[in-house]
């Protein structure tokens, strides 16, 4: 009995391994790029113990082959082009969440998997709401070709779910932060708004005007076991909930533990939205555990860390 992780070196994927390691389970990582570095900072000693095997989704009789050569039982599938790679090569972009994800669902199928759980995105809902909370069960109004992607991958998994009897969940995850996160427009963000103020640079913080849902790696990578662990449940996919905070109140809070920070706020939004995660709760016993402020701190002792400077205390 194995559990695989698609996706298992990069940002939220290595964090998925940690929370399934901590429940005592043999992981199998399949990545089309193995970053080993990020993997080997997460998990310490820890990390001898998983397999990683270079591969690609979008090859169906491999992923069937290291599915049935590692007893694999369970999948995590948290591979995906990202938004970035959308935009900029949607033609490649849709091969691999539309054609890799059915190449997931279809291998699942195949082999009798027990559970597969699969990472969608919260931004399936689009729109702008305030701040009132989106339910689970609000009407999609994507509004990105990658949210699109995800809408369509909702329906693949009903359809398996429906039809095959594939036991499937999804998780919406909302906007992800920790360690590891790639370089990317969220990356830079928490570059601007965390990581210069610790080390005493100016900050200028993109998305001044706009009201995140913050929801730490370390809750995303709980959430992903919880529901590989879970017994079936009645609804397919899940909000996936952090703690909701202002940008305003996160560069107040900093300017608070850091007197002195340099912090602008750039105007403009994202177009974050918050959400309901009680059926999540409900249906899988997740709710987050990070707080906005802990992620905050977290993220400022890492970059005090790196530079060799005092930590700040981290009651949050
Ligand atoms: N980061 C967020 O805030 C966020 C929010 C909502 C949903 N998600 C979803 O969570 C998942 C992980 O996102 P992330 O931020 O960790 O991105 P990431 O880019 O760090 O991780 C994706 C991983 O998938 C791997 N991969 C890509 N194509 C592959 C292929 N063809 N075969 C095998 N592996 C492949 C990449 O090498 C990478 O390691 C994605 O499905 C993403 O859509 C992320």
């Amino acid at each position: 009995m194995a559990y695989l992780v698609t996706g298992g070196t990069g940002f939220i994927g290595s964090w998925v391994v940690k929370s399934i390691l901590e429940k005592k389970k043999h992981v199998v990582c399949f990545e089309l790029d193995p970053n080993i570095e990020r993997l080997k900072n997460l998990l310490g000693n820890d990390f001898n113990k998983v397999k990683i095997i270079q591969g690609d989704i979008l090859h169906f009789h491999k992923i069937l082959d290291v599915i049935k050569e590692n007893n694999i039982t369970h999948i995590a599938h948290i591979a995906a082009a990202v938004m970035r790679v959308c935009n900029t090569n949607p033609h490649y972009a849709m091969q691999v969440n539309i054609t890799g994800f059915t190449n997931i669902l279809e291998a699942c199928k195949q082999t009798e998997i027990e559970r597969l759980v699969w990472a969608s995105s919260a931004s399936v809902f689009g729109g702008s709401y305030g701040n009132e909370k989106i339910p689970n069960d609000a009407s999609f109004q994507p509004n990105t070709i990658y949210a699109g992607s995800k809408l369509l991958s909702e329906k693949l998994a009903e359809h398996y779910f429906t039809n095959y009897g594939l036991d499937i969940i999804g998780l919406r995850y909302t906007f992800v932060t920790g360690h590891g996160m790639p370089n990317s427009i969220g990356g830079k963000f928490i570059e601007e708004l965390c990581e210069k103020p610790a080390i005493g640079e100016k900050g200028r913080v993109p998305w001044g005007e706009d009201n995140p849902d913050w929801l730490w790696a370390g809750d995303a990578g709980r959430a992903t076991m919880l529901a590989l662990s879970a017994n079936t449940t009645q609804t397919r996919a899940f909000n996936v909930a952090g703690d909701p905070g202002s940008v305003s109140s996160a560069i107040n809070f900093i300017k608070e533990i850091l007197p002195g920070s340099d912090l602008e706020p750039l105007p403009g939004k994202m177009g974050f939205n918050n959400f309901d995660g009680s059926v999540a709760e409900k249906e899988i016993g997740y709710k987050p555990e990070w707080t906005m402020k802990k992620q905050i701190v977290a993220h400022i002792n890492r970059a005090r860390q790196k530079a060799n400077m005092k930590l700040i205390e981290d009651t949050y």
